[in-house]
């Protein structure tokens, strides 16, 4: 949308980066080794055709496949211990702060100083990201509770998508001065959610957190000039967790209440229908895809970045003009284009226009247009 109000801005972001990560080498190295362990106890089934074999992973295929190198983890011995595939993050009492709470402290003080804010500017927190650790007492309360921040707070998840959602809804509570400023945070532990034994996706996701916090323009901020969000439904991308079917107790026994995705369609459908989405909203805009200095797109795949860099731009897009990130971090879901923007925005001078634009389960898309004030 176009609008009249008055101008509301990104003021600052954060991230958190976990300490330990995983190479492609050594998420493989456990994956084959389960393989091969698995082959061995099975070893009749499959010899009377009972039972497939698993097939071993390989380092190649993630690279050329994904673009990922890497990713940072909450916690790697449990990731590549052969007999577990899964972190290892015990549950917290409950007098101690969440996991997601601890990540989002420490990307929003980022935010928050970049911003040049105190806790006492924000009148509001979202927490907005793919899976949360607990559906109540919401996560963005605790976080309110430990920055010390006044007003209300609330969770919200569209998979992906969430920083963008998020983004619209700060967007709109400034505007309609719910919350004179709202930091929005992104709390991603996509490790507990990735089924480690599939070959198809065990190499798809990393852990982060980002932090935006969103409040009237001010010189030198990133303005935003407009923001469009889209749904439409689709199996493709799904993780049928929740309390009615929780799976068995180590959550890893049906593979249905991880990640699961058909990857083909998934790069077939989204592609399109992202970079239509960023080309009508750039053309509602009245803004020419020739004037853009950055698109910070979704961190999922680099195919799939290249190719809707190349339907937006006309052209193949350069290095600097889509800043890839997921070679080191992996696809962080809805953290993914802000750890871009927010690693990549320092040489923007005023006037420059750039997209921040996330997709993902849903499916879902969100294009937020920023330019340097
Ligand atoms: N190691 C080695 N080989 C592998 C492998 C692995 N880990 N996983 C799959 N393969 C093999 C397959 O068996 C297949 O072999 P075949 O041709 O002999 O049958 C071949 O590689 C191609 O497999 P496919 O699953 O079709 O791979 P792909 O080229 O489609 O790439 C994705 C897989 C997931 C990377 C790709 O589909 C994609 O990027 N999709 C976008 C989805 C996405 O990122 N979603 C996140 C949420 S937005």
């Amino acid at each position: 949308m176009i609008d009249s109000h008055p101008p509301v801005a990104i003021l600052g972001t954060g991230l958190y980066t976990p300490k330990e990560s995983i190479s492609n080498a050594e998420l493989v190295a456990a994956f084959n080794a389960y393989v091969g362990n698995y082959n061995h106890v099975n070893q009749a089934a499959i010899d009377s055709g009972d039972l497939p074999a698993m097939a071993e992973s390989s380092v190649e295929f993630i690279e050329k496949a994904s673009g990922i190198k890497s990713r940072y983890v909450m916690n790697k011995s449990g990731v590549i211990d052969p007999a577990r595939m899964c972190p290892s993050l015990p549950e917290r009492s409950n007098d101690e702060p969440s996991i997601q709470c601890e990540m989002a402290v420490v990307a929003s003080r980022e935010a928050l100083d970049n911003a040049g804010l105190q806790a006492s500017d924000i009148g509001a927190v979202i927490v907005a990201c793919s899976n949360l650790q607990r559906p109540y007492p919401a996560i963005a309360v605790e976080v309110q509770a430990a920055l010390g921040i006044g007003g209300y707070a609330y969770d919200m998840n569209v998979a992906c998508s969430s920083a963008t959602f998020g983004i619209q809804n700060a967007v709109d509570a400034v505007r309609n001065q719910s919350a004179n400023a709202v930091l929005m945070v992104n709390p991603e532990i996509c490790s507990g959610h990735l089924n480690f034994r599939d070959r198809d996706s065990h190499f798809i996701f990393g852990d982060a957190c980002t932090a935006v916090v969103i409040g009237p323009q001010c010189s030198g901020a990133f303005e935003i000039l407009g923001t469009r969000l889209a749904t439409l439904y689709s199996n493709n991308i799904r993780n049928n967790f929740g309390f009615l079917n929780r799976g068995d107790e180590s959550g890893i026994g049906q593979v249905d209440k991880l990640f699961v995705q058909n990857g083909r369609k998934v790069f077939k459908e989204v592609c399109p229908m992202v970079a239509d989405h960023i080309v009508q909203h750039l053309a509602d805009l009245d803004i020419d895809s020739s004037s853009l200095k950055r698109l910070w797109l979704h961190q999922a795949n680099l195919n799939m970045n290249q190719l809707v860099g190349r339907r937006v731009l006309g052209r193949e897009p350069s290095a600097e003009e889509s800043p890839v990130i997921l070679d080191r971090y992996a696809n962080t879901s809805s953290a993914g284009s802000i750890i871009a923007y927010h690693l990549y925005q320092q040489n923007f001078e005023r006037g420059d226009i750039g997209v921040i634009c996330s997709f993902g389960a849903g499916y879902s898309v969100g294009s937020v247009i920023v330019q340097k004030s």
